[in-house]
């Protein structure tokens, strides 16, 4: 496979750190699956029908309507971090309009916190099992990745951190997915939750919480995030992406007031400026009173295209595979049994049967963990009857695999 470093050269000199980045054979899949005709259960995108497409019209025609500005160079809108203040509210955090800093998206929240805490080779400490999108952030920085494991049912390895730690380990910040963890779906437990904050701030570590899917819930509400338990410690990042859409480029970070002036100046250097016409819109959407509505219709939908996903894994996927119903999040993580390779069934499943989705050894920030016979299925995409064919084909995928595998354990060598 060959590195970015070699395609380019000699014609272009790149820095050192892209020798990482590599052409993956996963990527090539991944394109192939937005192909017409294939069901894609490989990317976490919201459902495109559930975008409230009126309600911004009329968002976005007030905005230009009443004040130019909403396309001039401006400085963050105010208006629309009062309104996170109350959103946070909702989720059990109390914090001032002070704290709150505007982002362009949860990513670009986690890059600007990455860029003030960690030096080049640091060291961070984070889940064997994590968000590609983050491990690609801190590629650049060439870090000491201290690693624990996650448990699909309660999350995190907090006891694992709190052995890094009392060994005399001090990571620059811990990154902690709170809620709907991607790719493993499960949430903290509270007590965890609350074992990790105590942790941070015995040992003066930072935690940069990412709680990208925080505001999507399932089955009641969700405990309170980490930034309910500590305003020092917890560095928290919100987004809008998944609960409205992710094209407005709209999130936010909570965090002590001191870090606003650095973080502002890291964000000008990125991008200059904040998204003042998104923003915008999103104040005017939140102020004209239509998330609350919005949030339970996504609600209802997704929780019937989680049941939808979990009956069809029931009726047609082989005995002993297992997943978990996430409470949270977008994704069921499916172990399969036998000697199954996820990445040799994708290519056949997307060849023969028109269906993708992510093998789970794309998400291993080591080497050491395997995950080969683990998929990470979206269901917020597709509607219930594509959920129910597409597990259908997946299922059939698996059989044709498996046999395939039979025969060539079952051929005698010639001698
Ligand atoms: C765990 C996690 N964090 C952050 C993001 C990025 O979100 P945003 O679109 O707000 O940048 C994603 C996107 O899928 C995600 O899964």
């Amino acid at each position: 496979m060959t590195t970015l470093l070699e395609e380019v050269r000699p014609e272009v000199v790149l820095a050192n750190w892209t020798n990482a980045i590599k052409r993956s054979a996963l990527q090539e899949m991944l394109a192939a699956a937005s192909r017409p005709g294939v069901i894609s259960f490989a990317l976490g995108l919201p459902a495109p029908e559930l975008f409230p497409v009126n309600e911004f019209e009329q968002a976005v025609s007030s905005v230009l309507g009443s004040d130019p500005r909403a396309l001039q160079y401006q400085p963050p809108f105010t208006p629309l971090k009062s309104q996170i203040v109350e959103l946070m509210r909702r989720r059990g955090v109390y914090c001032r309009e002070e704290q709150v800093f505007l982002t362009a998206g949860a990513q670009q929240g986690m890059n600007l916190l990455v860029r003030l805490l960690l030096e080049p080779g640091g060291q961070l400490l984070m889940e064997e099992m994590i968000y590609p999108g983050f491990q690609q952030l801190v590629e650049p920085f060439a870090p000491d990745l201290l690693l624990v494991s996650t448990d699909p049912e309660t999350g995190m390895n907090v006891d694992e951190v709190e052995a890094l730690l009392k060994s005399g380990r001090r990571p620059s910040f811990i990154y902690a997915i709170t809620d709907g963890h991607n790719p493993l779906s499960v949430s903290l437990s509270r007590r965890k939750r609350e074992k990790l904050v105590a942790l941070a701030s015995t040992y003066g570590v930072p935690i940069i919480e990412d709680d990208a899917y925080g505001f999507l819930s399932y089955d009641g509400p969700l405990d309170p995030p980490l930034r309910a338990m500590d305003e020092d410690w917890v560095f928290y990042v919100g987004s809008f992406s998944k609960i409205l859409a992710p094209a407005l480029r709209v999130g936010w970070i909570i965090v002590p007031e001191k870090l606003m002036r650095p973080l502002s100046v890291i964000k000008e250097a990125s991008d200059i400026d904040t998204a003042t016409f998104s923003q915008r819109t999103v104040s005017a959407y939140l102020a004209a009173g239509h998330l609350p509505n919005h949030l339970s219709r996504l609600h209802k939908e997704y929780r019937l295209r989680r049941e939808t996903m979990h009956a069809a894994l029931l009726e047609h996927f082989p005995a002993g595979s297992h997943w978990q119903k996430p409470k949270s999040g977008v994704f069921m993580w499916v172990e399969l049994p036998g000697g199954l390779d996820a990445g040799e069934l994708l290519q056949h499943a997307i060849n023969k049967e028109q269906v993708a989705f992510v093998p789970g050894g794309a998400f291993r920030a080591s080497t050491h963990w395997s995950q080969r016979q683990s998929l990470r299925l979206n269901f917020s995409h597709c509607a219930p009857p594509q959920i129910e064919e597409g597990v259908t084909r997946l299922a059939r995928a698996i059989a044709d695999v498996t046999d395939h595998a039979k025969c060539y354990d079952q051929m005698v060598p010639i001698n």
